[in-house]
């Protein structure tokens, strides 16, 4: 009977035992999914305003089960760092530039062609034909996945210097670029000097006079006080500036179907909103920087726009055969 009894007690306190190890599991499982949305930009930004705009609705979508938070300006990973955690699973998605791909994919050059976009909207053409799309799947054998595009708008070319309206202007300067061959062969095309720099370091490489001049939208030059040091924005329009928003195609492939579904939505309602607003936050950005009278914006002949465009012209032959010459057709008839 005692032994009887011994037995009891020794499975009781097993049963208990196993209830208390089971509790932080089953609490754990109730835990959130969280969602870590890393970007480069300041917040007022259309890519800031966007990752926000997700926030909103996948957390309003699954209360308690999604947790997103958006960490903007490089505070979490910097242009340099921010694939590479990607792949790592330390944040779950970003957006960077389609300029900052090309490790991933010599394709994806054909964004940065120069003068290869009339405008947004042919952009957006051609990002949402067949061309753009595959695109889209063309890393996940490097394990990225992309959701979608985001806009931010044409570049505009900017310098310490009074007189900026044509390629020879720019002769002999120190130019600040993003980490894209296309873009380093563009400077070389113009005889400047291209030097691969991350976004959070630009204003910095500006005032210091490390870099004469660079190329950016007019939110980013604003957000980022570019013109605060620099002497000059000629409106260009040479090149664009938009983004891949993207995943780690194992984490998105492992994540339970409803959330996966949810999120997709979220994700299809907040590239609408970003993108709705691009536009406007671009246009906005280059009247504040116009009335605070610091660097002056110089507006562009069609003869000057064209001697751009000319010297610019062998950077697309350099190219044709990474990007493949159907690809750089399927972008030229999004110019209608
Ligand atoms: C840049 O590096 O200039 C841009 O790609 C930053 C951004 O994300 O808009």
């Amino acid at each position: 009977m005692k032994s009887l009894n011994r037995l009891r007690r020794t499975l009781l306190a097993t049963a208990v035992a196993a209830g208390a190890m089971a509790l932080p599991f089953a609490a754990s499982a109730q835990a959130p999914i969280v969602i870590k949305f890393s970007h480069v930009v300041a917040e007022q930004t259309p890519k800031g305003q966007g990752a926000m705009k997700f926030k909103e609705l996948a957390e309003k979508k699954f209360p308690g089960r999604v947790q997103v938070q958006v960490f903007p300006s490089s505070q979490l990973f910097g242009d340099a760092k921010e694939l590479e955690a990607l792949l790592l699973g330390d944040v779950q998605f970003i957006a960077p530039s389609l300029s900052k791909f090309d490790r991933y994919t010599k394709k994806i050059q054909v964004f940065d062609l120069p003068f290869m976009f009339d405008n947004i909207e042919a952009v957006d053409r051609f990002q949402a034909g067949p061309s753009g799309q595959a695109l889209l799947k063309s890393m996940t054998n490097r394990g990225l996945l992309g959701l979608g595009y985001w806009h931010n708008g044409m570049k505009q070319m900017s310098s310490n210097k009074d007189k900026l309206t044509r390629p020879e202007d720019v002769k002999g300067l120190k130019f600040r670029i993003q980490a894209s061959d296309v873009l380093e062969a563009q400077f070389r095309a113009l005889d400047a000097s291209p030097q691969k720099m991350a976004f959070a370091e630009v204003y910095q490489a500006l005032q210091t006079g490390v870099v004469d001049g660079q190329e950016n939208t007019w939110s980013n030059i604003y957000s980022q006080k570019f013109h605060e040091v620099q002497k000059t924005i000629a409106e260009t329009n040479h090149g664009v500036i938009d983004y891949m928003l993207v995943t780690n195609a194992k984490w998105w492939n492992g994540l339970p179907a409803d959330i996966r579904k949810g999120l997709t939505e979220a994700m299809a309602e907040a590239t609408a909103h970003a993108n709705k607003l691009a536009a406007d936050i671009n246009q906005t950005d280059r009247k504040k920087i116009a009335d605070t009278g610091k660097a002056r914006i110089q507006t562009l002949s069609k003869e000057d726009v064209a001697a751009w465009r000319k010297t610019m012209a062998p950077v697309w032959k350099k190219f044709e055969g990474d990007i493949g010459r159907d690809l750089i057709d399927a972008a030229q008839k999004s110019n209608k």
